[in-house]
This record gives structure tokens, sequence and C-alpha cells, in this order.
């Protein structure tokens, strides 16, 4: 009688159309499913999963009305506020058809925060909602930072000021702030202002761990009206099949098998940051000097001017060898979990992050925008089991950050941190925090 009752509820899932995002909810799906539930994944045109990975979940395209000059222009912040505008009618006229076929009270939607069309889509038709939020507490607390400076006009701030503290966010400076570059503040401010509010939803989700973000989970539930649920990190509550937009190439991991432990720098700038012609030389003769064994993904069109790897440098391939594996997409998951991977030089995305610190790889961060920095810092500065490169990047401070996280004397302490990071973790997900939050929404969803 409970399992007809559990497969009754219907929950309707909205990722956000990005790598980085889908990843996160459609981990939560697969979680969820294991629970009972019936999962339908409303997603757009634009980056569509691929549901033949899934097909324990139903599949619901909704028009997105995305123009190809939208989508070309990269303009991230413009992208997801048309989304926000476009999608609205789409994903209440697609809802009132599910709500026809399905038994009354049955659906419940959990939507990610930069789809904030959901919630009001929700709250027009009575359906219970819960907001899942994917990147950390503290980037959240720093983008509200940001929010104010902006509304006192404090934006662009001086050179002179930028590695200045920034007041009640120690160590985060003013350059390490989330702002993005990819449209102007007021189109910034208005994205963020919307994704931040929790108007009628009964509860937020976070992808995060309390041991982590401690003390910025306090500051979050001293002003947040509903309960919070930190039941990160999500790739390890639930065994997802591949969630990647990109396939992945697993010949890696046949490389991987041959090296020796801990001997493999992993570098990845995950799935929207790309770089230079002159940043792609210093890092491909750092990392040749370095004498590391590494894994390099570098995504198709991520090298301003490319299609992929024809910038590199002449005479880079002969220099190493056997010794480095450059893939278009790895399975990034599985490379961290790998025993050869002893380091992981990263953009600093939150779900970089949240994997590398769940497998205790310890980090070499390069945030390129936005979170990125905020996470940056963290790792480097609060957690410290990174080093942050800062300045413009240079060969042979490349090779030196590579050498201390891996192998040199003066980057145990980073390494042995990283370790007991992992093991921190692992307690919060076997009967400690983030196993304590997962049953209490579990339990939450089942009284809607
Ligand atoms: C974007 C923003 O840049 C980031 O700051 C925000 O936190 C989320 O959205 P993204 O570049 O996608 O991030 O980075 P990240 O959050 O780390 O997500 C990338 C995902 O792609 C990870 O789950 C990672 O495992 C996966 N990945 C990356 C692969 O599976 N294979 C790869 O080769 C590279």
């Amino acid at each position: 009688m409970e399992n007809k009752t559990q497969s009754c509820k219907r929950l309707v899932l909205v990722p956000c159309p990005y790598q980085g995002h889908i990843n996160p909810m459609l981990q939560l799906g697969t979680f969820l499913h294991s629970k009972g539930f019936s999962i339908t994944i409303v997603h757009t045109h634009f980056n569509s999963p691929n549901p033949s990975n899934h097909p324990e979940f139903t599949f619901l395209p909704i028009p997105d009305g995305l123009t190809e000059h939208e989508i070309l222009s990269g303009n991230l912040v413009a992208i997801l506020l048309a989304l926000n505008a476009n999608c609205k009618a789409s994903f209440q006229q697609c809802l009132t058809q599910l709500m026809e076929q399905e038994p009354q009270n049955s659906i419940s939607i959990i939507y990610d925060d930069i789809m904030y069309f959901s919630e009001a889509v929700a709250n027009y038709l009575n359906i219970p909602s819960i907001v899942l939020r994917t990147v950390s507490i503290t980037n959240f607390i720093a983008r509200s930072t940001v929010l104010q400076l902006l509304s006192k006009g404090s934006f662009p701030f001086p050179e002179s000021m930028s590695r200045d503290p920034v007041p009640d966010l120690d160590p985060l400076r003013f350059k390490d702030l989330p702002i993005s570059n990819f449209d102007t503040y007021e189109n910034y401010s208005k994205l963020v202002v919307n994704l931040h509010k929790v108007r009628t939803s009964s509860a937020v989700i976070w992808n995060t761990v309390d041991c982590l973000e401690q003390s910025s989970l306090a500051q979050i539930q001293q002003q947040c009206q509903v309960p919070i649920f930190t039941i990160g990190p999500l790739h390890k509550i639930a065994t997802a099949a591949s969630t990647s937009l990109l396939e992945e190439d697993m010949g890696c991991i046949a490389w991987l098998d041959k090296q020796s432990h801990n001997s493999v720098i992993y570098v990845s700038l995950g799935s929207v940051a790309s770089i230079s012609e002159k940043e792609l030389a210093e890092m491909a003769w750092g990392l040749a000097k370095s004498k590391q064994p590494f894994l390099w993904v570098i995504r198709p069109g991520s090298i301003c001017g490319s299609d992929w790897i024809e910038l590199l440098p002449q005479g880079f391939i002969e220099a190493i060898g056997e010794r480095g594996c450059i893939v278009k997409w790895a399975p990034q998951r599985q490379v961290l979990a790998h025993d050869a991977v002893g380091g992981f030089w990263s953009h600093c995305g939150w779900n970089s992050t949240l994997e590398s610190l769940s497998e205790g790889v310890p980090m070499i961060c390069w945030p390129c925008f936005s979170d990125q920095k905020v996470h940056a810092r963290y790792v480097s500065q609060v957690c410290k089991i990174g080093i942050q490169l800062e300045n413009e990047l240079e060969r042979g401070e490349i090779e030196r950050a590579v050498r201390k996280l891996m192998v040199d004397d003066d980057g145990k302490e980073i390494r042995a941190r990283a370790k007991e990071l992992k093991e921190k973790i692992e307690v919060s997900m076997k009967g400690g925090s983030s196993y304590h939050c997962l049953n209490e929404l579990e339990k939450l969803i089942r009284s809607f």
C-alpha cells in the first residue's frame, strides 16, 4: 500500500540548461526516484539533456524562445533573463496538461533557482514548490553584498581597491566578488534579485555540506523564512547515469590505469569558460615543465580562435610524449575518484569544487568568472586545500604550483587537509548532516 502511495507522487524537476546546473538536478532526480517518486524533467530545447541516458524519467521539452543570435552571443545573463521571460507560458501549459492526467494533489515542483519563472507558475496553479540552489551558500552571501554595493553605485571599483578586504566577507577581497562581465550591472542585478527571492516556495535545497560552509549556513539560516536542506554533495547521494551534454571520452580512464598512485594532475576549466592562445601556451608549457603526468580536458571551442587544440604551441605534443593525455570531455567524477589522480587544476565551478573535495583531491584554483572567484578564495584560504594562481598565467608559476600541490614537501599539509576534509564529508553522508537533511526533505515532500 505504501509503495502505491509513494509512486503516485510526481515530482516535476526544472533544471537550468547549463551543465553545472543539469548535473545536480538530475542527480537529485535519481535519488528521489530511488525513493519511489515519479520524476518528470521539464527542460528547454536549448542544451536539452539526453533522455536516453535516463529511461526512468519522463522528459517534457518546452519551447524556450531563444534565438540563434542570443545563444551564439554567450551572454549568460541575457540568456537566463530571456528564458525566464519566454518559458513561463509554455511551462504553465505543460503543467496544466500534466494535472489533467495525474491524481489531484500528486504533483510538486523542484526548480533551479535560476528558473524562477517556475515558482510563479507553481503559485498560480496552486502546486507546492521547492527551490534548488546549485552554487555555494558563501557565493549567495557574496552576491547579496554585490547587490548592496551595486545599489550604492560602488561598481566598478577602482583598481587600487581590488585587494582590499570586503567588510564582513573575510577573506574575500573586492576582486573576488561574484560580479558578472556578461551584461550590464542593471541586468545582472535584475537576475540576481529574482533568483535570490523565495516568495511562495516551501523550502530551499542546497547542494552543499554543513561542514564546508558552517558559518555561511548559520548566517543564511537567520535570514531564510523556510527550511533549508543542505543535502550535498549531490553527486554522492545517488549514482546517476551520465548527465553530460558532451560525449565523455572513456579512453582517459584506460590511460589513468597506467599511471602511478596520486601522480596525475587533472586539468579542466568546466563547461563554459574559455581561454586565450597565450594562456593556452603558458598552461601547456607549465604542465610540461612540471614533469608530472597530466590529463587535460580541452573543450571544443574553449580556446578563442580555434575549434579544438590547433593552437597548442609547436613542439609541445612531442615534448610531453606519453606523459600527457588530452581529451574533449572526461567522465570527471570517475577521473577524480581514480587512484592515479593526485591534484585538480580547476576553474572552481561549484560542482567541480565539491567533486574534488569529496574525493580528497587538492586543487590548483584558477577562477575565470563570477562564483568561481569566491570558491577559489574559499578553497585556498578557508579550507586551505588549494593553491590559487592569482596573476596572469605564467609557465614558471604553474610548474611550481603543480609540483607543490603534488610532490614537494611544502605541499604536504595541503594534501593531508584534503584527505581530512574528504572524511568529514563522508561522515556527513553516512548518518551526518546531509543524511539527516535528505530524510527531512523526503518527509516534507511526502507531506504535500
Ligand atoms: C558554471 C559556472 O561557471 C560555475 O561557476 C557555476 O558554479 C555552475 O555553472 P561549470 O563551468 O559548468 O560552471 O562548472 P562546474 O560547476 O564545475 O560544473 C561542471 C560539471 O561538468 C561538473 O559536474 C563536472 O563533473 C562536469 N565535467 C566537466 C565533466 O563531466 N567532464 C569534463 O570534462 C568537465
